[in-house]
């Protein structure tokens, strides 16, 4: 199957990488505006195949979206990253305009696909797919929760001085430095709850970690992660084309779940060949809706910025 990855930045050339590596698809077109740029990034990373030992063909595009055609999966990384500072909500101007150009030139020629939205603000992003094409609901995935997840379980791990293979924990809400929801409550170390072992304020300030783990690397890096959230999104499309029933933290279009309609936000689903096949729904105690609730509010703010 073909996967298309719009954006041969670093975040679209990490998890092209990482599908790749993973050798469950037979084709990645890589594909971006910059003269010559995803063919150079494809052809790099093809230089790989024999050392890293895959088959898939990884193929670059300057913005030939014909190139695209029968996409099964579609992700949308292109726009600008923050710098040093910013919040993900300042790219809202500049990127919503080539989120919805990106989307609508991906279904001309893969009407059936599946869309994975990055690009910042991506809760605000993927509602603006939403709105903007005739794409079914399930077929519209925002990727957040499980980079944050992934964040959320480094910070864990670290507390715990445990290996992460022992960590499950998950962020829901927005995909925000304000709007994340870590569900402490609900984390554990090999199934025993992670507050046997670490006290409220410990987990507190895991949490907080948490939600700023993208600023912090902005601020070392001068520009937004690329691994992470590459490998985040390669699980994702894994888990799609494969058909795994896998769940992930995803901002998805909310109608009456968790209390909320017309806004997208990180809530658990499962992943399968139809997209999102279900959400679902988890008991929260009453500070954990509060909190679900104001990230939701801080959404919605910003998707009134939005020019529908
Ligand atoms: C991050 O948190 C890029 O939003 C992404 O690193």
């Amino acid at each position: 199957m073909k996967i298309t990855i719009v954006g041969a930045g670093a975040v679209g050339a990490s998890c092209a990488e990482y599908i790749a590596i993973k050798n469950f698809a037979s084709e990645v077109v890589l594909l971006d505006i910059k003269e010559g740029f995803a063919e150079g990034k494809a052809m790099d990373l093809m230089q790989t195949a024999s050392l890293l030992n895959f088959d898939t063909k990884i193929t670059g595009s300057t913005n030939d979206y014909s190139k695209t055609a029968g996409s099964e999966v579609a992700v949308i990384t292109s726009g600008i990253p923050r710098k040093p500072g910013m919040t993900r909500e300042e790219l809202i101007g500049i990127n919503a305009s080539i989120v919805k150009q990106v989307s609508e030139n991906l279904i001309k020629h893969s009407p059936d696909v599946t869309i994975i939205v990055v690009s910042n603000p991506m809760d605000t992003m993927t509602y603006l797919v939403h709105k903007t094409t005739s794409l079914p609901k399930n077929k519209i995935i925002g990727m957040g929760g499980a980079l944050d997840s992934a964040r959320f379980k480094y910070r864990l791990a670290e507390a715990l001085e445990a290996p992460i293979s022992d960590i499950d924990g998950m962020v829901i809400g927005g995909h925000s430095d304000k709007g994340m929801l870590p569900l402490t409550r609900l984390a554990t170390r090999n199934s025993v709850k992670a507050s046997e072992f670490l006290s409220e304020e410990r987990l507190e300030k895991v949490a907080a970690d948490t939600k700023v783990g993208g600023a912090t690397l902005t601020g070392l890096l001068g520009t937004s992660a690329w691994y992470a959230p590459g490998a985040a999104v390669s699980s994702m499309v894994q888990a799609i084309v494969c058909d795994q029933k896998k769940m992930f933290p995803c901002s998805a279009l909310l109608d009456g779940e968790y209390g909320m309609s017309d806004l997208c936000i990180g809530v658990p689903v499962i992943l399968g060949k139809n997209g999102i096949e279900k959400i679902v729904a988890i008991d929260l105690n009453d500070a954990e809706k509060q909190k679900l609730a104001e990230s939701a509010a801080g959404v919605q703010k910003t998707n009134g910025l939005l020019d529908l």
